[in-house]
């Protein structure tokens, strides 16, 4: 029987929206493609307001996920035209778990799911029973309450 594809599992995402999901080589360059996905898409949906932090959340979410030396890497992007949302979604089948840390500014690393968390709505991450690992996703708002708050 075919294995239930990985978007099935990650929390927010829904095909009948506008959305990519991409199988990455599991390398540093996974994290360079994953950002020019992320660009085309944005520009595809008139939704470039997202670029910048969109971007960086993707960088950081793909690289952690290429640190743990997963078998596979799936990068998943999807947009909620009516709510004005973007969801970013992250599935290895590698080791380990996201762990907070409280950020060491002095420290080069420890910051990415300090900057994921300050540049999302929301995050989280959940276990992939059947495909191991997990997924870890982010969600963005488009800023417009923001400027009005
Ligand atoms: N996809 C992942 N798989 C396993 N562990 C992860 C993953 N993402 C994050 N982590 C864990 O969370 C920790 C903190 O991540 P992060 O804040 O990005 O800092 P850094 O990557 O610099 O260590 C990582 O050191 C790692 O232990
Ligand atoms: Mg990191």
């Amino acid at each position: 029987m075919a294995e239930a594809p990985v978007w099935h599992h990650a929390p927010a995402f829904n095909q009948d929206r506008p959305h990519y999901a991409l199988a990455l080589a599991i390398k540093p360059t996974a994290v360079a493609v994953a950002r020019e996905l992320v660009k085309a898409a944005l520009q595809e949906w008139e939704a470039t307001l997202f670029c910048d932090d969109a971007v960086l959340v993707t960088s950081e979410l793909v690289t952690n996920a290429v640190r743990v030396e997963p078998e596979k890497l799936v990068f998943m992007i999807d947009y909620v035209v009516a709510d004005g949302l973007l969801n970013l979604s992250v599935w290895d089948d590698g080791p380990g778990v996201p762990e907070p840390r409280e950020p060491d500014f002095v420290n080069e690393s420890g910051r990415g799911l300090w900057i994921i968390e300050n540049l999302s709505r929301t995050w989280g991450w959940e276990p992939t029973p059947g495909l191991g690992g997990k997924i870890t996703w982010a969600q963005l708002g488009c800023g417009e309450e923001t400027a009005t708050d």
